[in-house]
């Protein structure tokens, strides 16, 4: 790629890089498909730090002229093949300047990247959050088919109300019951997926600059959605007992945020349950300050070990704690259904929104989780899930204290999906994904649960996900990765797939 640059212009060098790869695109020099030079090679052909180069990237990224693959590197975009060849090239749309600020702060590929890659065969992924193929409760699906087209359709195929189907919310109200939290049917509001209740959480909460308290490490999509709606986040750290609650406590004297964000039973990303004593902290002190709390249970029910510790909806006397769960974890990810249960007044505020977002939830996807619920089959399934995630947990740990990488600590979580790892010291995350992904092992990096670049020597691994018989080839991968990247000096060349934004 021949990219001349004028030292002496006053045009940035990175817009300088940016126009030329443009023009190239525009002019048919570089074709639909075609890949950019690796940031590092470009960056050292041009004598130019990596980050210019990088950034010259985000902005023909922004401009929505390439987009960047894990382990496809950074490509000139299908779209443009007309464009270019049939008018003034300079009349496509820069689309940076159409879209709006909260857009801008949603730029993290993240998620979308983590499904992508869990898809690949090659890779042994301890990247995902969900459920493994063996566990999944097709069985529970049987005669569906026969239900839903000969019986149900005209009702199962229509709209609900927003709120969800009356025998759903009834349902969960049931379930609710079940894990001690006494709600009414008009208490819950039917969500496409929970993290659809969190983002509605941010629109009816969150005015630009308002205070946000979440844990540190936490959900890396709460963190983006609050930070989208343009939240000032302030986090508290976790520790062995979860949330700290005297920092929160001095955080409360300065600051009056909107409400505490928390997954207090097996945290994601973490694996740690917030102790009862501190549970108890909490509430009295949202009490105090009045302010709202969070409370985000996808893992609750999945507890292998240990006493069962009571949510903080269960605790709550006076109504402000809003709870949020999800059957993602518990019947299938892709029916995208989860709920939340608050008073009546936040219910209808929500509801409110959530017209506006996409009326009412999948109506086939609240119709097969009230079946299931109604078959009267979840804790058997609850249970059977519970024994292989238990197992499964167990295998990662063995796989982990075979040949020990020397520095290299994880927790041993007593429920939920994740295992919470700290690096041996000077193996950055950088290096070590891309190492991983090149052995054919996918994680999440730590930094990607917190704020500000910390967390760069965590990462979080899942093992609910891969087969049983995988996980101990995984995490052989995995250590030879981390023990490359020692080895090195955390100096090695990088991979082709650490060059692109990562995850994994
Ligand atoms: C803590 C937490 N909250 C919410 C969600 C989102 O779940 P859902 O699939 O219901 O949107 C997840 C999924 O991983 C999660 O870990």
């Amino acid at each position: 790629m021949h990219i001349l640059l004028n030292r002496e212009s006053e045009v940035p060098v990175y817009i300088q890089i940016r126009n030329q790869i443009r023009a190239m695109i525009f002019e048919g020099k570089l074709a639909a498909g075609s890949i950019l030079p690796p940031e590092r090679k470009l960056a050292d052909s041009l004598g130019v730090n990596r980050s210019t180069v990088l950034n010259a990237y985000k902005e023909l990224k922004a401009d929505g002229l390439v987009d960047s693959h894990v382990g496809k590197g950074t490509v000139v975009l299908a779209h443009l093949n007309k464009v270019c060849e049939s008018q003034d090239a300079y009349q496509y749309p820069v689309w940076r300047q159409y879209f709006n600020q909260n857009a801008e702060r949603s730029n993290d590929p993240l998620l979308r990247d983590i499904l992508e890659i869990t898809n690949r065969d090659d890779i042994i992924s301890f990247a995902a959050g969900i459920s493994g193929v063996e566990t999944d409760p097709i069985d529970a699906l049987s005669g569906m088919e026969e239900e839903l087209f000969v019986q149900k359709g005209h009702y199962a195929l229509k709209h609900t109300p927003t709120e969800g189907f009356t025998s759903l919310r009834e349902n969960i109200s049931v379930l609710m019951g079940k894990r001690g939290i006494e709600c009414s049917p008009e208490e819950v509001l039917v969500l496409s997926g929970s993290q659809q209740g969190i983002d509605l959480a941010a629109r009816v909460f969150i005015d630009p600059g308002d205070v946000v308290i979440v844990e540190e490490p936490s959900f890396f999509s709460a963190l983006q959605i609050f930070q989208s709606a343009g939240a000032r986040i302030i986090s508290i750290p976790v520790d062995e007992n979860g949330m700290c609650i005297e920092v929160l406590e001095q955080i409360l004297q300065r600051y009056r945020p909107k409400f505490i964000y928390t997954i207090p039973t097996y945290q994601n990303p973490s694996g740690i349950s917030m102790s009862l004593e501190r549970r108890k902290n909490l509430i009295e002190l949202a009490y105090r300050k009045k302010v709202l709390i969070l409370e985000d249970d996808p893992y609750g029910q999945l507890r292998f070990e240990g006493n069962r510790l009571p949510t903080l909806k269960e605790l709550d006397k006076y109504g402000y704690v809003i709870y949020f769960s999800t059957f993602s974890k518990i019947f299938f990810p892709g029916i995208r259904i989860g709920w939340m249960t608050a008073p009546i007044p936040v219910i209808n505020q929500f509801t409110m929104i959530k017209q506006l977002t996409d009326l009412h939830a999948n109506s086939i996807s609240q119709w097969m989780v009230d079946r299931f619920l109604s078959s009267g089959k979840l804790e058997a399934h609850i249970n059977k899930i519970c024994n292989e995630y238990r197992a499964k947990r167990d295998l990662m740990i063995e796989a982990l204290l075979n040949d020990p990488v020397e520095g290299l600590q994880w927790n041993k979580p007593l429920g939920g999906f994740y295992l919470w790892c700290r690096l041996p010291d000077g193996v950055p995350n950088s290096i070590l994904l891309g190492k991983a992904a090149d052995k054919g092992v996918a994680y999440v990096p730590g930094s990607s649960f917190c704020l500000a670049g910390r967390g760069e020597n965590y990462i979080r691994l899942n093992y609910t996900y891969p087969d049983a018989e995988k996980i101990e080839q995984g995490i052989i991968r995995l250590k030879e990765a981390i023990n490359e990247s020692i080895a090195s000096g955390g100096r090695s060349k990088r991979s082709r797939i650490s060059e692109i934004k990562p995850i994994v």
